[in-house]
């Protein structure tokens, strides 16, 4: 059993990785149902916060239904991670997350995200202040290292839990890969395999299917899986992932009627949320994979990621509908 904290997270936790633009309230809401275990919301900008920059303090909206949810934050500056952290704690998460592990030049230049991989005793300092700083659970997602030749995420992991931290995330990658290559999970399992590591140690990287969670559970004894880029426009692959795990068998696609239910669904709460030019503007890219698999679908998918206008974009559900009901998903 998994545990963050105080927080009972089960056996082998799912986790919805915190994606910029993709881990909105709407799309966690959607993997919550479907089985996420745990969901993050994207990163958030400890400057932009302080600033209260509109984009990043609406970042900080939770909703009941989607806990135990953490909010990640980025920054490298211990003053602004530490009023930021004042911040988070208002919209009352029941996680703070740190992000060590963004490679985007624009961050790392700064020091943050993958950035802080080049100053060990940097990041080991600011977790420990942070962790210092609030009664949440701290945890930490963050990369291999630097590059091949810097890797030295066991050190680091254990440095990390000794301030503190409460659960690690680690992508199977280095900052200089940035997303290319296989994600490598052997140093993920060196570090759950350190006799002193006893925070949860959970993997990520290219879990994008059933077998791949399970050769993380079982293979590298890891415990948890991080879930991206499977995810979008696929909130199913968590209860997909669920069922392998209790029955060893495939659970079948969701139907046709069942994707339509979630793109509609995903495409209101969004503009609810966030109003109807962004609401249509960042559901768009979960479209591709919701019908992936429907024969000619590129009249309707073009309709669905053009337009501006939500009603248009309604008709087009309701044209697949029309069109597709009987549709098979292999
Ligand atoms: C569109 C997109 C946005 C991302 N944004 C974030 C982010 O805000 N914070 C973060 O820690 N990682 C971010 N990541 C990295 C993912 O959390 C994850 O580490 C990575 O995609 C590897 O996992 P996967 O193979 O399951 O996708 C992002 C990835 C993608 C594809």
């Amino acid at each position: 059993m998994a545990r963050i904290g105080n927080i009972d997270v089960g056996d082998f936790p799912l986790l919805l990785a915190p994606m910029e633009d993709v881990s909105d309230p709407p799309f966690r809401a959607l993997c919550k149902e479907q089985g996420a275990d745990v969901v993050y919301t994207e990163f958030i900008s400890s400057e932009g916060l302080i600033r209260d920059a509109a984009k990043s303090t609406m970042k900080l909206d939770i909703y009941e239904k989607e806990r135990p949810v953490g909010i990640q934050i980025f920054g490298a500056e211990l003053d602004s991670m530490l009023k930021s952290i004042e911040i988070v704690e208002k919209s009352n998460p029941d996680i703070i997350d740190i992000n060590f592990g963004c490679p985007v030049k624009k961050v790392v230049s700064k020091g943050a995200g993958a950035g802080i991989l080049k100053d060990i005793d940097l990041m080991v300092s600011l977790t420990e202040a942070m962790v210092k700083h609030t009664n949440l659970p701290i945890t930490v997602k963050t990369r291999l290292g630097w590059d091949n030749d810097s890797i030295r995420i066991v050190e680091v992991a254990e440095r990390l839990q000794d301030v503190g931290c409460k659960a690690i995330s680690i992508h199977g990658r280095t900052r200089v890969q940035m997303y290319k290559g296989e994600a490598n999970w052997a140093p993920i399992a060196e570090v759950k395999n350190n006799p002193r590591m006893h925070i949860p140690v959970f993997g990520n990287g290219d879990v994008d299917t059933p077998e791949k969670a399970v050769e993380m559970r079982d293979d590298y004894g890891l415990d948890g899986a991080m879930i991206g880029r499977a995810s979008i426009g696929y909130p199913w692959f968590f209860r997909e992932v669920k069922h392998y795990f209790e029955t060893g068998h495939h659970l079948a696609p969701p139907t046709m009627l069942e994707r339509l239910d979630a793109a509609r669904r995903h495409l209101q709460m969004a503009i609810d949320w966030k109003g109807e030019k962004l609401g249509v503007f960042e559901t768009r890219r979960h479209y591709t994979n919701y019908f992936k698999g429907i024969p000619h679908f590129k009249e309707y998918r073009m309709k669905m990621v053009t337009s501006d206008d939500a009603a248009d974009v309604f008709v087009a559900f309701d044209e697949v509908e029309r069109d597709f009901s009987d549709f098979q998903f292999a």
